[in-house]
């Protein structure tokens, strides 16, 4: 088999990570129950999975949509909606090819790839552990090679060298070569940031770890410019900023961690780099980087396009490339990292059903914020017509405010362990006394708590618990 017919046999382990995963631990890995999780309560799934998958390209389901949704909203509010000195754009996957020279990527956008000259399977250098191969464990390599991570492709109907055009493998560069039009469009003055969230693309050599690592991710990237010199202070300000905004979507501050990329290691373009990792079931690995690109990436924007990327500076009469802080976030790796910190099982269960079946109980802990679906509506029973008139009363009351679910099928106990299994923190039952009070009962996720509501009460009531920190 020649190696491309290799990369395209449909017998090749897709599910590679999982297969190891099995080995290493085929009960407890949470990394396991998590991608399980996600395909079974449709928030992740295989892309093309009917014609056996396709490496490192994944689906988002319903919930994982909204959930994805949710996560990118919060960000906007954070740094767009919030504050004054940020804009937003929107652009395309593709740029003009001499974007990709100017920038570096065409010269510097590699990775180190290797052979297995036994099974020829192919592998990032750096990542191969004691250098053994890990499909046969063999030790026998080709020399490395530096392997472009950029998709190529073309643009109109000839396929020559002069049409080629490159999927974006970073946000960032759109907003530099925007430079002068958001600037002047909107008239910022310095520091002012332009934002950007839109897929980017890398034809990765090591794949894996679920979401971790896409050949196909999304990027929530902000360029932060500043005058030269405040440069540092800003860098020390975006690590912090760009913290908070993780820990305030509920990931617990003992699973970040940060990590300064030595000099020798810095990307082509970078002074300063900090990394915050995550604590995932695999290890301790990169959810998001904050770098200073300095004046690198105008600087040679302006050389290479003949236009000026410049800021004129109204008070002091100067003319300067501004210096550039980016702090950068893939929305997958921090959809995965809220996944496994949100993640419990309860053993012997907490709902009377579960308890007394001594099952174990799984809670996805999401902060409200980002949880996909906020309310559960559930008839006591489904035998009652009244009832079940009455909750998909309540479900059409609340549906134009919240995402919610309507679920009569099974027990109370089951239906309640469905709902904590995917997030939801509100689950409003109609039982009887609705039919003769007109209130319901509200219950907490987290705290279990169950309270009475109006039912004309409740949007309100619901929309002020989301609003509680
Ligand atoms: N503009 C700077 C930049 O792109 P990066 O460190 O290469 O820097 C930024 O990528 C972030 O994008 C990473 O911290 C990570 O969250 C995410 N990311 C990078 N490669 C990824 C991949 N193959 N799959 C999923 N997310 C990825």
């Amino acid at each position: 088999m020649s190696p491309a017919e290799r990369d395209s046999s449909p017998t090749k382990s897709r599910f590679l990570f999982l297969n190891k995963l099995d080995r290493i631990n085929p009960v407890e890995n949470l990394m396991q129950k998590i991608v399980s999780l996600a395909k079974r309560r449709g928030f992740i799934f295989q892309s093309s999975e009917i014609y056996g998958g396709i490496e490192a390209f994944w689906d988002y389901g319903p919930l994982g949509s909204l959930l994805k949704n949710n996560i990118k909203q919060e960000w906007l509010k954070t740094f767009v909606q919030k504050r004054e000195d940020i804009v937003l754009i929107d652009t395309p996957i593709i740029m003009h090819p001499k974007t990709w020279e100017a920038s570096g990527h065409l010269k510097n956008f590699t990775d180190p790839l290797v052979e297995c000259k036994n099974c020829h399977g192919r592998f990032r250098e750096d990542h191969l552990i004691k250098k053994e191969c890990p499909n046969c464990g063999k030790k026998d390599f080709t020399p490395s090679k530096q392997f472009n991570l950029m998709f190529k492709t073309f643009l109109g109907p000839v396929e020559d060298d002069s049409h080629i055009a490159y999927l974006r493998p970073e946000t960032a560069q759109s907003m530099f070569t925007d430079f002068n039009l958001a600037q002047e469009s909107m008239r910022l003055k310095l520091p002012f940031g332009i934002a950007q969230i839109g897929r980017s693309f890398r034809n990765e050599i090591t794949t894996g770890n679920f979401i971790f690592r896409s050949r196909e991710f999304e990027q929530a990237e902000i360029e932060y410019f500043v005058k030269p010199g405040e440069d540092e202070k800003f860098f020390e300000e975006w690590v912090d900023n760009w913290e908070n905004f993780i820990l305030n979507l509920g990931i617990k501050k003992e699973n970040l961690r940060r990590y300064e990329h030595k000099k020798e290691a810095l990307s082509h373009y970078s002074k300063r780099t900090i990394d915050i990792e995550y604590k995932y079931p695999f290890g301790w690995a990169e959810l998001t980087g904050i770098a200073n690109r300095t004046n690198y990436d105008l600087s040679q924007h302006s050389k290479f396009s003949g236009k000026e990327l410049v800021y004129f500076d109204e008070e002091t009469k100067e003319k300067y490339t501004p210096f550039v802080i980016e702090p950068s976030l893939g929305i997958d790796r921090l959809l995965l990292a809220l996944l496994c910190d949100a993640y419990q099982e309860i053993e012997g269960g907490r709902t009377e059903t579960t308890k007394s079946a001594k099952e174990t109980e799984i809670v996805l802990k999401l902060n409200k914020k980002i949880a996909p679906v906020k309310v559960a509506v559930l008839p006591l029973v489904k035998n009652k017509p009244e009832l079940v008139k009455k909750a998909k009363e309540v479900y059409q009351l609340l549906k134009p405010h919240f995402i919610c679910q309507y679920d009569e099928v099974g027990s109370i106990g089951r239906r309640y362990r469905r709902i904590d299994e995917i997030g939801c923190p509100f689950a409003i039952t109609v039982d009887f006394e609705t039919l003769e009070k007109g209130d319901v009962t509200l219950r907490n996720r987290d705290t279990m708590k169950q309270e009475r509501v109006k039912v004309e009460e409740l949007v309100k009531a619901i929309k002020e618990k989301l609003e509680e920190e």
